[in-house]
Protein backbone atom coordinates (compact mmCIF):
# COMPACT_ATOMS: atom_id res chain seq x y z
CA UNK A 1 0.00 0.00 0.00
CA UNK A 2 1.36 3.60 -1.09
CA UNK A 3 1.08 5.94 2.34
CA UNK A 4 -0.86 9.13 2.05
CA UNK A 5 2.18 11.48 2.28
CA UNK A 6 3.49 9.58 -0.88
CA UNK A 7 0.86 9.77 -2.66
CA UNK A 8 0.43 13.25 -2.40
CA UNK A 9 3.82 13.89 -3.79
CA UNK A 10 3.17 12.07 -6.80
CA UNK A 11 -0.21 13.34 -7.51
CA UNK A 12 1.65 16.91 -6.94
CA UNK A 13 4.67 16.25 -8.90
CA UNK A 14 2.23 14.71 -11.84
CA UNK A 15 0.90 18.43 -11.62
CA UNK A 16 3.77 19.89 -11.86
CA UNK A 17 4.67 17.91 -15.03
CA UNK A 18 1.37 18.99 -16.64
CA UNK A 19 2.00 22.61 -15.68
CA UNK A 20 5.42 22.50 -17.24
CA UNK A 21 4.01 20.70 -19.92
CA UNK A 22 1.09 23.22 -20.44
CA UNK A 23 3.99 25.59 -20.28
CA UNK A 24 5.89 24.17 -23.47
CA UNK A 25 8.39 22.57 -20.82
CA UNK A 26 7.66 18.96 -22.51
CA UNK A 27 11.24 18.27 -23.48
CA UNK A 28 12.62 18.04 -19.70
CA UNK A 29 10.95 14.43 -19.27
CA UNK A 30 11.18 13.42 -22.68
CA UNK A 31 14.13 11.23 -21.97
CA UNK A 32 12.83 9.83 -18.92
CA UNK A 33 13.59 6.44 -17.80
CA UNK A 34 9.98 4.30 -16.99
CA UNK A 35 8.66 4.69 -13.43
CA UNK A 36 11.49 2.89 -10.96
CA UNK A 37 14.08 3.53 -12.62
CA UNK A 38 16.72 6.36 -11.99
CA UNK A 39 14.17 7.40 -8.84
CA UNK A 40 16.73 9.23 -6.66
CA UNK A 41 17.53 11.20 -10.16
CA UNK A 42 13.78 11.84 -10.57
CA UNK A 43 13.44 12.38 -6.96
CA UNK A 44 16.41 15.38 -6.80
CA UNK A 45 14.85 17.09 -10.07
CA UNK A 46 11.87 17.83 -8.67
CA UNK A 47 13.82 19.01 -5.47
CA UNK A 48 15.16 21.45 -7.84
CA UNK A 49 12.59 22.64 -9.49
CA UNK A 50 10.56 22.80 -6.11
CA UNK A 51 13.18 25.36 -4.83
CA UNK A 52 13.39 27.45 -8.06
CA UNK A 53 9.73 27.79 -7.88
CA UNK A 54 9.42 28.83 -4.55
CA UNK A 55 12.26 31.35 -5.08
CA UNK A 56 10.66 33.05 -7.87
CA UNK A 57 7.69 35.07 -7.41
CA UNK A 58 5.26 34.17 -9.74
CA UNK A 59 7.38 30.30 -9.65
CA UNK A 60 8.95 28.84 -12.25
CA UNK A 61 5.81 29.54 -15.06
CA UNK A 62 5.82 32.82 -14.11
CA UNK A 63 9.33 32.96 -15.03
CA UNK A 64 9.08 31.37 -18.57
CA UNK A 65 6.33 33.70 -18.89
CA UNK A 66 8.69 37.05 -17.95
CA UNK A 67 11.57 35.13 -20.20
CA UNK A 68 9.40 34.79 -23.14
CA UNK A 69 8.67 38.48 -22.96
CA UNK A 70 12.00 40.10 -22.28
CA UNK A 71 13.37 37.35 -25.24
CA UNK A 72 10.82 38.37 -27.98
CA UNK A 73 11.56 42.26 -26.72
CA UNK A 74 15.24 41.29 -27.79
CA UNK A 75 14.63 39.14 -30.97
CA UNK A 76 12.22 42.45 -32.45
CA UNK A 77 15.65 44.77 -31.40
CA UNK A 78 13.35 46.76 -28.89
CA UNK A 79 15.37 49.85 -27.72
CA UNK A 80 14.78 50.58 -24.00
CA UNK A 81 15.60 54.01 -24.23
CA UNK A 82 13.46 54.76 -27.60
CA UNK A 83 12.00 58.21 -27.43
CA UNK A 84 14.35 59.06 -24.72
CA UNK A 85 16.88 62.19 -24.68
CA UNK A 86 19.32 62.51 -21.87
CA UNK A 87 20.13 65.18 -20.17
CA UNK A 88 22.76 65.78 -17.26
CA UNK A 89 21.24 64.64 -14.07
CA UNK A 90 21.05 66.85 -11.39
CA UNK A 91 23.51 66.39 -8.82
CA UNK A 92 25.00 66.83 -4.95
CA UNK A 93 28.56 67.39 -4.97
CA UNK A 94 30.41 66.33 -2.22
CA UNK A 95 33.79 66.33 -3.92
CA UNK A 96 34.77 68.63 -1.06
CA UNK A 97 35.34 69.09 2.53
CA UNK A 98 33.13 72.08 3.36
CA UNK A 99 30.49 73.52 5.70
CA UNK A 100 27.74 71.58 2.92
CA UNK A 101 29.68 68.31 3.70
CA UNK A 102 29.22 68.48 7.20
CA UNK A 103 25.96 69.66 7.16
CA UNK A 104 24.82 66.69 5.51
CA UNK A 105 26.86 64.11 7.47
CA UNK A 106 25.50 65.56 10.72
CA UNK A 107 21.85 64.98 8.92
CA UNK A 108 22.80 61.47 8.38
CA UNK A 109 23.85 60.64 11.50
CA UNK A 110 20.88 62.08 13.14
CA UNK A 111 19.08 59.75 11.08
CA UNK A 112 21.06 57.22 11.91
CA UNK A 113 18.50 55.23 14.22
CA UNK A 114 16.14 55.02 11.14
CA UNK A 115 18.44 53.40 8.91
CA UNK A 116 19.28 49.64 8.11
CA UNK A 117 22.48 48.37 5.62
CA UNK A 118 22.13 46.05 3.72
CA UNK A 119 25.73 44.11 2.53
CA UNK A 120 25.04 42.56 -1.03
CA UNK A 121 27.61 39.36 -0.76
CA UNK A 122 26.43 36.63 -2.78
CA UNK A 123 28.72 37.05 -5.80
CA UNK A 124 31.13 34.78 -6.96
CA UNK A 125 34.23 37.02 -7.31
CA UNK A 126 35.50 34.82 -10.41
CA UNK A 127 37.81 37.83 -10.97
CA UNK A 128 39.15 37.71 -8.08
CA UNK A 129 39.54 34.45 -7.67
CA UNK A 130 40.23 33.48 -3.66
CA UNK A 131 39.62 30.91 -2.20
CA UNK A 132 37.33 32.01 0.55
CA UNK A 133 34.51 34.39 0.45
CA UNK A 134 35.12 37.68 0.40
CA UNK A 135 34.05 39.56 3.27
CA UNK A 136 36.52 37.33 4.74
CA UNK A 137 39.55 39.29 3.28
CA UNK A 138 41.65 41.70 5.01
CA UNK A 139 41.60 45.45 3.81
CA UNK A 140 44.32 46.31 5.78
CA UNK A 141 47.42 43.77 6.38
CA UNK A 142 48.63 45.88 9.35
CA UNK A 143 46.20 44.51 12.25
CA UNK A 144 44.55 42.59 9.25
CA UNK A 145 41.08 43.80 9.84
CA UNK A 146 38.46 41.81 7.16
CA UNK A 147 36.08 43.38 5.54
CA UNK A 148 33.29 41.90 7.21
CA UNK A 149 34.72 42.99 10.56
CA UNK A 150 35.35 46.76 9.27
CA UNK A 151 31.48 46.82 8.32
CA UNK A 152 30.49 45.86 11.79
CA UNK A 153 32.68 47.97 13.65
CA UNK A 154 31.19 50.85 11.32
CA UNK A 155 27.52 49.87 11.89
CA UNK A 156 28.58 49.44 15.98
CA UNK A 157 30.23 53.07 15.98
CA UNK A 158 27.01 54.16 14.39
CA UNK A 159 24.96 52.77 16.92
CA UNK A 160 27.39 53.98 19.53
CA UNK A 161 25.79 57.62 18.41
CA UNK A 162 22.31 57.13 18.76
CA UNK A 163 20.62 59.27 21.41
CA UNK A 164 19.27 56.52 23.29
CA UNK A 165 20.34 52.24 22.95
CA UNK A 166 19.18 50.79 19.77
CA UNK A 167 20.26 48.32 17.03
CA UNK A 168 20.66 49.32 13.08
CA UNK A 169 19.81 45.80 10.74
CA UNK A 170 22.12 45.16 9.20
CA UNK A 171 21.00 42.65 6.19
CA UNK A 172 23.23 40.40 3.89
CA UNK A 173 22.26 38.98 0.91
CA UNK A 174 24.40 35.35 0.64
CA UNK A 175 24.29 33.06 -2.13
CA UNK A 176 24.44 29.29 -2.65
CA UNK A 177 28.15 29.81 -3.15
CA UNK A 178 28.70 32.32 0.20
CA UNK A 179 25.94 31.22 2.56
CA UNK A 180 27.40 28.77 4.66
CA UNK A 181 30.96 30.21 5.06
CA UNK A 182 28.98 33.67 5.86
CA UNK A 183 26.90 32.04 8.45
CA UNK A 184 29.91 30.15 10.00
CA UNK A 185 32.50 33.61 9.94
CA UNK A 186 29.47 35.61 11.86
CA UNK A 187 29.20 32.68 14.65
CA UNK A 188 32.76 31.87 15.19
CA UNK A 189 33.16 35.32 15.51
CA UNK A 190 30.19 36.44 17.65
CA UNK A 191 28.90 38.50 15.25
CA UNK A 192 31.38 40.90 15.39
CA UNK A 193 30.67 42.31 18.62
CA UNK A 194 26.56 42.90 16.81
CA UNK A 195 23.57 41.23 18.41
CA UNK A 196 22.79 38.17 16.42
CA UNK A 197 19.09 39.89 16.23
CA UNK A 198 20.56 42.66 14.53
CA UNK A 199 22.06 40.92 11.18
CA UNK A 200 19.33 39.32 8.61
CA UNK A 201 20.61 36.91 6.09
CA UNK A 202 18.59 36.36 2.87
CA UNK A 203 19.92 33.93 0.45
CA UNK A 204 19.59 34.03 -3.50
CA UNK A 205 18.81 31.18 -5.48
CA UNK A 206 19.77 30.45 -9.08
CA UNK A 207 17.23 30.65 -11.46
CA UNK A 208 16.68 28.34 -14.93
CA UNK A 209 18.98 28.75 -17.81
CA UNK A 210 17.02 28.79 -21.09
CA UNK A 211 17.90 27.59 -24.17
CA UNK A 212 15.61 29.44 -26.59
CA UNK A 213 13.70 32.29 -27.98
CA UNK A 214 10.74 30.27 -26.44
CA UNK A 215 11.71 30.36 -23.51
CA UNK A 216 12.48 26.35 -23.44
CA UNK A 217 14.10 25.67 -20.39
CA UNK A 218 17.73 24.01 -20.62
CA UNK A 219 19.27 20.92 -18.79
CA UNK A 220 22.64 20.82 -18.15
CA UNK A 221 22.37 16.58 -17.92
CA UNK A 222 19.81 14.42 -18.09
CA UNK A 223 17.54 14.65 -14.51
CA UNK A 224 19.31 18.19 -14.51
CA UNK A 225 18.15 21.61 -14.68
CA UNK A 226 20.98 24.19 -15.76
CA UNK A 227 20.80 26.90 -13.56
CA UNK A 228 22.71 30.41 -13.26
CA UNK A 229 23.03 33.59 -11.31
CA UNK A 230 19.89 35.85 -11.54
CA UNK A 231 22.12 39.17 -10.42
CA UNK A 232 22.32 41.55 -7.74
CA UNK A 233 18.62 42.83 -8.17
CA UNK A 234 17.67 39.77 -6.49
CA UNK A 235 18.32 41.73 -3.28
CA UNK A 236 15.22 43.81 -4.12
CA UNK A 237 13.07 40.24 -4.35
CA UNK A 238 14.42 39.04 -1.56
CA UNK A 239 13.89 41.95 0.67
CA UNK A 240 10.12 41.62 -0.34
CA UNK A 241 9.38 37.78 -0.10
CA UNK A 242 11.58 37.88 3.29
CA UNK A 243 9.11 40.48 4.40
CA UNK A 244 11.94 42.20 5.34
CA UNK A 245 11.46 45.33 3.72
CA UNK A 246 7.86 46.09 5.10
CA UNK A 247 9.31 44.64 8.79
CA UNK A 248 11.76 47.19 9.06
CA UNK A 249 9.22 50.07 7.66
CA UNK A 250 7.13 48.97 10.43
CA UNK A 251 9.80 49.12 12.93
CA UNK A 252 10.48 52.60 12.03
CA UNK A 253 13.59 52.43 9.35
CA UNK A 254 13.02 54.58 6.63
CA UNK A 255 16.52 54.73 4.55
CA UNK A 256 18.79 51.85 4.07
CA UNK A 257 22.05 51.98 2.37
CA UNK A 258 23.19 49.31 0.13
CA UNK A 259 27.01 48.20 -0.05
CA UNK A 260 29.52 46.04 -1.55
CA UNK A 261 31.35 43.30 -0.14
CA UNK A 262 34.84 44.52 -0.85
CA UNK A 263 34.37 48.61 -0.57
CA UNK A 264 36.26 49.41 2.45
CA UNK A 265 35.95 53.31 1.74
CA UNK A 266 31.71 52.68 1.80
CA UNK A 267 31.82 54.19 5.58
CA UNK A 268 33.66 57.36 4.81
CA UNK A 269 30.70 58.62 2.57
CA UNK A 270 27.80 57.33 3.97
CA UNK A 271 26.60 59.59 6.75
CA UNK A 272 26.99 62.51 4.43
CA UNK A 273 24.73 60.50 1.45
CA UNK A 274 21.85 59.58 4.15
CA UNK A 275 21.97 63.32 4.81
CA UNK A 276 21.53 64.12 1.21
CA UNK A 277 18.64 61.27 0.76
CA UNK A 278 16.69 63.33 3.61
CA UNK A 279 17.49 66.61 3.28
CA UNK A 280 16.48 66.40 -0.61
CA UNK A 281 13.87 64.00 -0.21
CA UNK A 282 15.42 61.17 -2.78
CA UNK A 283 13.63 57.91 -2.70
CA UNK A 284 17.28 56.90 -4.64
CA UNK A 285 20.07 58.37 -4.52
CA UNK A 286 23.07 56.76 -6.16
CA UNK A 287 26.60 57.72 -4.78
CA UNK A 288 28.56 58.76 -8.14
CA UNK A 289 32.45 59.37 -8.81
CA UNK A 290 33.20 61.88 -11.77
CA UNK A 291 34.16 59.85 -14.83
CA UNK A 292 35.80 60.59 -18.06
CA UNK A 293 33.37 60.27 -21.28
CA UNK A 294 33.71 56.57 -22.35
CA UNK A 295 34.96 55.20 -19.17
CA UNK A 296 33.87 51.39 -18.64
CA UNK A 297 31.35 52.07 -15.59
CA UNK A 298 27.51 52.77 -15.56
CA UNK A 299 26.70 56.78 -16.73
CA UNK A 300 24.02 58.25 -14.48
CA UNK A 301 21.68 60.45 -16.72
CA UNK A 302 18.73 62.00 -16.55
CA UNK A 303 16.62 60.66 -19.61
CA UNK A 304 13.84 62.91 -20.97
CA UNK A 305 10.90 61.75 -22.88
CA UNK A 306 7.59 63.31 -23.46
CA UNK A 307 5.38 60.99 -21.06
CA UNK A 308 8.26 60.54 -18.44
CA UNK A 309 12.00 61.60 -16.75
CA UNK A 310 13.98 59.20 -15.17
CA UNK A 311 17.31 59.93 -13.51
CA UNK A 312 19.06 56.48 -13.86
CA UNK A 313 22.24 53.79 -14.76
CA UNK A 314 22.41 53.40 -18.56
CA UNK A 315 25.67 51.21 -19.86
CA UNK A 316 28.49 53.33 -21.05
CA UNK A 317 28.39 51.38 -23.83
CA UNK A 318 24.60 52.45 -24.63
CA UNK A 319 24.76 56.08 -23.46
CA UNK A 320 27.46 57.24 -26.48
CA UNK A 321 25.17 55.19 -29.00
CA UNK A 322 21.75 57.07 -27.56
CA UNK A 323 23.59 60.83 -27.34
CA UNK A 324 25.02 60.37 -30.17
CA UNK A 325 21.20 59.55 -32.33
CA UNK A 326 19.49 62.57 -30.19
CA UNK A 327 21.13 65.05 -28.50
CA UNK A 328 25.24 65.30 -29.09
CA UNK A 329 26.90 63.99 -33.06
CA UNK A 330 30.04 63.71 -31.02
CA UNK A 331 28.83 61.24 -28.45
CA UNK A 332 29.71 61.47 -24.70
CA UNK A 333 31.96 64.68 -24.43
CA UNK A 334 34.70 66.08 -21.86
CA UNK A 335 33.55 69.31 -19.76
CA UNK A 336 36.12 71.66 -18.80
CA UNK A 337 37.44 69.67 -15.83
CA UNK A 338 37.97 66.54 -18.21
CA UNK A 339 34.60 65.06 -16.61
CA UNK A 340 31.67 63.57 -18.69
CA UNK A 341 28.49 65.44 -17.27
CA UNK A 342 27.23 61.93 -16.55
CA UNK A 343 29.20 60.60 -13.52
CA UNK A 344 29.64 56.58 -12.59
CA UNK A 345 28.10 55.06 -10.95
CA UNK A 346 29.64 53.04 -8.34
CA UNK A 347 26.69 51.11 -7.41
CA UNK A 348 26.23 52.63 -3.45
CA UNK A 349 22.79 53.30 -3.05
CA UNK A 350 20.36 54.73 -0.21
CA UNK A 351 16.75 53.70 -0.80
CA UNK A 352 13.92 55.47 1.13
CA UNK A 353 11.59 52.66 2.87
CA UNK A 354 8.32 54.15 2.53
CA UNK A 355 8.32 53.78 -1.89
CA UNK A 356 10.53 51.07 -1.54
CA UNK A 357 7.73 49.08 0.40
CA UNK A 358 5.06 50.70 -2.38
CA UNK A 359 7.52 49.46 -5.63
CA UNK A 360 7.58 45.68 -4.10
CA UNK A 361 4.38 45.25 -3.34
CA UNK A 362 3.82 46.58 -6.53
CA UNK A 363 5.94 44.47 -8.43
CA UNK A 364 6.29 41.35 -6.18
CA UNK A 365 10.28 42.42 -5.80
CA UNK A 366 10.79 41.71 -9.41
CA UNK A 367 13.06 44.70 -10.41
CA UNK A 368 13.58 45.46 -14.28
CA UNK A 369 14.91 42.20 -15.24
CA UNK A 370 16.32 42.21 -18.84
CA UNK A 371 18.06 39.21 -21.03
CA UNK A 372 20.65 38.84 -23.28
CA UNK A 373 21.15 36.24 -25.18
CA UNK A 374 23.56 35.69 -27.81
CA UNK A 375 22.14 34.07 -30.61
CA UNK A 376 23.55 31.40 -32.94
CA UNK A 377 22.56 32.48 -35.81
CA UNK A 378 20.30 35.48 -37.96
CA UNK A 379 16.90 33.16 -37.27
CA UNK A 380 17.54 34.65 -33.84
CA UNK A 381 15.63 31.72 -32.41
CA UNK A 382 18.66 29.41 -30.34
CA UNK A 383 21.68 30.87 -28.24
CA UNK A 384 25.14 29.74 -28.69
CA UNK A 385 24.78 28.82 -24.84
CA UNK A 386 21.76 29.10 -22.77
CA UNK A 387 21.03 32.55 -21.66
CA UNK A 388 18.62 33.55 -18.38
CA UNK A 389 16.87 36.47 -16.78
CA UNK A 390 18.76 38.89 -15.19
CA UNK A 391 18.11 41.80 -12.59
CA UNK A 392 20.72 44.80 -10.74
CA UNK A 393 20.30 47.01 -8.01
CA UNK A 394 21.08 49.51 -9.51
CA UNK A 395 17.77 49.20 -11.75
CA UNK A 396 15.09 50.28 -8.97
CA UNK A 397 14.47 53.72 -10.81
CA UNK A 398 13.45 51.83 -13.82
CA UNK A 399 10.06 51.02 -11.94
CA UNK A 400 9.62 54.95 -10.25
CA UNK A 401 6.70 57.14 -11.31
CA UNK A 402 6.05 61.12 -11.60
CA UNK A 403 6.10 60.48 -7.73
CA UNK A 404 9.33 58.97 -6.74
CA UNK A 405 12.48 61.40 -7.07
CA UNK A 406 15.91 59.74 -7.54
CA UNK A 407 19.00 61.95 -7.18
CA UNK A 408 23.00 61.66 -7.54
CA UNK A 409 25.56 62.40 -5.31
CA UNK A 410 28.91 62.80 -6.22
CA UNK A 411 32.02 61.92 -4.05
CA UNK A 412 35.46 61.96 -4.27
CA UNK A 413 36.00 58.69 -5.99
CA UNK A 414 39.04 56.84 -3.38
CA UNK A 415 36.99 58.63 -0.35
CA UNK A 416 33.93 56.44 -1.58
CA UNK A 417 35.36 53.69 -3.55
CA UNK A 418 38.18 51.40 -3.68
CA UNK A 419 36.83 47.66 -4.23
CA UNK A 420 39.11 44.68 -4.19
CA UNK A 421 37.80 42.79 -7.50
CA UNK A 422 41.06 42.03 -9.46
CA UNK A 423 43.44 39.14 -9.11
CA UNK A 424 47.21 40.84 -9.16
CA UNK A 425 47.96 40.11 -12.82
CA UNK A 426 44.60 41.74 -14.06
CA UNK A 427 45.01 44.21 -11.82
CA UNK A 428 48.64 45.38 -13.23
CA UNK A 429 47.32 45.41 -16.58
CA UNK A 430 44.48 48.08 -15.54
CA UNK A 431 46.86 49.91 -13.82
CA UNK A 432 49.00 50.16 -16.97
CA UNK A 433 46.08 50.82 -18.69
CA UNK A 434 45.53 53.79 -16.70
CA UNK A 435 42.50 52.09 -15.58
CA UNK A 436 41.56 51.61 -11.94
CA UNK A 437 42.99 48.52 -10.72
CA UNK A 438 40.47 48.06 -7.92
CA UNK A 439 42.94 44.98 -6.18
CA UNK A 440 43.68 44.29 -3.05
CA UNK A 441 46.57 46.65 -3.14
CA UNK A 442 45.00 49.85 -4.53
CA UNK A 443 41.92 49.00 -1.92
CA UNK A 444 44.24 48.96 0.99
CA UNK A 445 46.21 51.91 -0.20
CA UNK A 446 43.15 53.84 -0.08
CA UNK A 447 42.05 52.36 2.97
CA UNK A 448 45.09 54.28 4.60
CA UNK A 449 44.56 57.62 1.93
CA UNK A 450 40.65 58.14 3.77
CA UNK A 451 42.55 58.29 7.48
CA UNK A 452 45.12 60.75 5.43
CA UNK A 453 42.14 63.18 3.96
CA UNK A 454 40.76 63.00 7.90
CA UNK A 455 43.25 64.18 9.07
CA UNK A 456 44.26 66.91 6.79
CA UNK A 457 40.81 68.02 7.39
CA UNK A 458 41.54 68.39 10.66
CA UNK A 459 44.54 70.67 10.09
CA UNK A 460 47.36 67.89 10.89
CA UNK A 461 50.33 68.45 8.46
CA UNK A 462 50.37 65.18 6.22
CA UNK A 463 53.40 64.54 4.53
CA UNK A 464 52.62 62.01 1.79
CA UNK A 465 55.35 59.23 0.95
CA UNK A 466 56.23 58.27 -2.86
CA UNK A 467 54.13 55.55 -4.16
CA UNK A 468 55.59 52.63 -5.84
CA UNK A 469 54.42 49.83 -8.69
CA UNK A 470 53.91 46.68 -5.64
CA UNK A 471 53.85 43.79 -8.70
CA UNK A 472 52.54 46.46 -10.83
CA UNK A 473 49.86 48.12 -9.04
CA UNK A 474 50.62 51.30 -7.47
CA UNK A 475 50.75 51.39 -3.49
CA UNK A 476 51.12 54.86 -1.42
CA UNK A 477 54.07 54.01 1.15
CA UNK A 478 52.07 56.29 3.52
CA UNK A 479 51.34 57.54 6.14
CA UNK A 480 49.10 55.15 7.06
CA UNK A 481 46.56 56.01 8.85
CA UNK A 482 43.27 54.12 10.01
CA UNK A 483 40.87 56.08 12.28
CA UNK A 484 38.64 53.12 13.25
CA UNK A 485 34.98 53.81 13.56
CA UNK A 486 34.90 53.90 17.23
CA UNK A 487 37.32 56.96 17.17
CA UNK A 488 35.66 58.80 14.00
CA UNK A 489 32.29 58.45 11.93
CA UNK A 490 32.56 62.06 10.67
CA UNK A 491 35.03 64.60 10.05
CA UNK A 492 33.38 66.53 12.71
CA UNK A 493 34.95 63.35 15.47
CA UNK A 494 38.28 63.97 13.81
CA UNK A 495 38.08 67.46 14.15
CA UNK A 496 37.11 67.64 17.95
CA UNK A 497 39.48 64.71 18.66
CA UNK A 498 42.70 65.43 17.03
CA UNK A 499 44.22 69.31 17.33
CA UNK A 500 47.80 70.01 15.48
CA UNK A 501 50.54 67.63 14.97
CA UNK A 502 52.12 66.30 11.81
CA UNK A 503 52.87 63.02 10.05
CA UNK A 504 55.10 61.98 7.58
CA UNK A 505 55.99 59.66 4.72
CA UNK A 506 55.81 55.89 5.83
CA UNK A 507 54.51 56.73 9.87
CA UNK A 508 51.41 54.62 10.68
CA UNK A 509 48.57 56.08 13.32
CA UNK A 510 45.83 53.78 14.80
CA UNK A 511 43.34 55.30 16.85
CA UNK A 512 40.45 52.76 18.16
CA UNK A 513 38.10 53.93 20.66
CA UNK A 514 35.41 56.44 21.48
CA UNK A 515 37.75 58.73 24.00
CA UNK A 516 41.25 58.84 22.42
CA UNK A 517 42.34 62.76 22.08
CA UNK A 518 45.82 63.67 20.70
CA UNK A 519 46.73 67.34 21.26
CA UNK A 520 50.11 68.14 19.22
CA UNK A 521 52.07 64.94 17.93
CA UNK A 522 54.02 64.45 15.37
CA UNK A 523 55.25 61.71 13.92
CA UNK A 524 57.85 61.33 11.85
CA UNK A 525 59.78 59.09 9.27
CA UNK A 526 58.22 55.22 10.04
CA UNK A 527 57.42 55.71 13.52
CA UNK A 528 53.97 54.45 14.70
CA UNK A 529 51.59 54.94 17.43
CA UNK A 530 48.73 52.28 17.98
CA UNK A 531 45.93 53.37 20.05
CA UNK A 532 43.24 50.73 21.08
CA UNK A 533 41.16 51.79 24.08
CA UNK A 534 37.89 50.41 25.31
CA UNK A 535 34.71 52.39 25.62
CA UNK A 536 34.94 54.44 28.45
CA UNK A 537 38.66 54.66 28.30
CA UNK A 538 39.77 58.51 27.94
CA UNK A 539 43.36 58.62 27.00
CA UNK A 540 45.01 61.61 26.05
CA UNK A 541 48.30 61.62 24.37
CA UNK A 542 49.60 65.30 24.08
CA UNK A 543 52.70 67.04 23.19
CA UNK A 544 55.00 64.52 21.51
CA UNK A 545 56.98 63.39 18.75
CA UNK A 546 56.80 59.88 18.34
CA UNK A 547 60.14 58.15 17.31
CA UNK A 548 60.62 54.60 16.42
CA UNK A 549 61.14 51.80 13.90
CA UNK A 550 57.44 51.77 13.20
CA UNK A 551 55.84 49.30 10.45
CA UNK A 552 57.44 48.00 7.57
CA UNK A 553 56.05 47.01 4.18
CA UNK A 554 58.11 44.46 2.90
CA UNK A 555 57.50 42.84 -1.09
CA UNK A 556 57.25 39.38 -1.13
CA UNK A 557 59.88 38.22 -3.30
CA UNK A 558 58.69 36.23 -6.45
CA UNK A 559 59.71 32.81 -4.68
CA UNK A 560 56.92 33.80 -1.82
CA UNK A 561 54.67 35.46 -3.90
CA UNK A 562 54.83 31.65 -5.71
CA UNK A 563 54.63 29.71 -2.20
CA UNK A 564 51.45 28.00 -1.50
CA UNK A 565 52.41 28.45 2.19
CA UNK A 566 52.25 32.25 1.57
CA UNK A 567 48.86 33.52 3.03
CA UNK A 568 46.53 34.08 0.44
CA UNK A 569 45.24 37.05 1.38
CA UNK A 570 48.97 38.56 1.16
CA UNK A 571 49.30 36.82 -2.18
CA UNK A 572 46.64 38.77 -4.02
CA UNK A 573 48.69 42.00 -2.53
CA UNK A 574 52.36 40.96 -2.92
CA UNK A 575 53.65 42.67 0.23
CA UNK A 576 53.09 41.85 3.77
CA UNK A 577 53.62 44.61 6.84
CA UNK A 578 55.63 43.82 9.55
CA UNK A 579 55.77 45.43 12.93
CA UNK A 580 59.55 46.76 13.70
CA UNK A 581 59.32 48.52 17.03
CA UNK A 582 55.70 50.70 16.96
CA UNK A 583 54.51 52.32 20.27
CA UNK A 584 51.27 50.05 20.80
CA UNK A 585 49.15 50.90 23.84
CA UNK A 586 46.12 48.86 24.99
CA UNK A 587 43.40 49.96 27.30
CA UNK A 588 40.65 47.48 28.29
CA UNK A 589 39.75 49.33 31.17
CA UNK A 590 37.41 52.10 31.57
CA UNK A 591 39.35 55.33 33.50
CA UNK A 592 41.24 58.67 32.57
CA UNK A 593 44.92 58.16 31.22
CA UNK A 594 47.55 60.05 29.87
CA UNK A 595 50.05 59.10 27.59
P1 LIG B 1 30.74 42.22 -8.43
O1 LIG B 1 30.69 43.13 -9.58
O2 LIG B 1 31.90 42.38 -7.51
O3 LIG B 1 30.58 40.75 -8.97
O4 LIG B 1 29.40 42.36 -7.63
P2 LIG B 1 31.00 39.35 -8.36
O5 LIG B 1 30.07 38.36 -8.96
O6 LIG B 1 31.06 39.35 -6.87
O7 LIG B 1 32.48 39.15 -8.89
P3 LIG B 1 32.97 38.63 -10.33
O8 LIG B 1 32.24 39.47 -11.35
O9 LIG B 1 32.59 37.17 -10.37
O10 LIG B 1 34.43 38.86 -10.33
C1 LIG B 1 29.09 43.55 -6.96
C2 LIG B 1 28.44 43.18 -5.64
O11 LIG B 1 27.26 42.42 -5.86
C3 LIG B 1 27.30 41.20 -5.16
C4 LIG B 1 28.77 40.91 -4.96
O12 LIG B 1 28.96 40.03 -3.88
C5 LIG B 1 29.33 42.31 -4.74
O13 LIG B 1 29.16 42.71 -3.41
N1 LIG B 1 26.59 40.19 -5.95
C6 LIG B 1 26.88 39.98 -7.25
C7 LIG B 1 25.60 39.47 -5.33
O14 LIG B 1 25.33 39.64 -4.13
N2 LIG B 1 24.92 38.55 -6.07
C8 LIG B 1 25.18 38.32 -7.38
O15 LIG B 1 24.50 37.47 -7.99
C9 LIG B 1 26.19 39.07 -7.98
Amino acid sequence: MINPAALSNIISEQQFIQTLQNSGQGHLFMDWAPAGTDDAEKAAFFETLTRVDNAYPGGVVGYISNARKLLSEAKDEKNPFEGFVPEQPAVVDLTQFDDAYDRYEAVGIAHASKTAFVLVAGGLGERLGYSDIKPNIPVEVTENTSYIAHYAQSILAIEARFPSPGLVPFVIMTSGDTNDKTVATLETNQYFGLKKEQVHIVKQELVPAISDSEGRLALAGNYQLALKPHGHGDIHMLMHTSGLAARLFEQGIEHFLLLQDTNGQVFNAAPAAIGVSVEHGFDFNSLAVNRVPGEAVGALAKLVSTEKELTLNVEYNQLDPLLRATVSPDGDQPNEQGHSMFPGNINILVVRMESYVKILERTQGIVAEFVNPKYADETKTSFKKPTRLETLMQDLPKLFGPDEKAGVSIFDRRWCFSPNKNNIIDAAAKQTAGTPPESATSAESDFYLAGRMRLKAAGVSVVEASTELMYGVELARGPRVLLRPSFAITLKDVREKISGGAISEEATLILDGEGVRLENITLAGRSALVIHACPGANVLVKDRTIQNAGFEIVKLTAAELADPNTPEHLQIRGYRIENRAAEIHTFDQPGDYTI
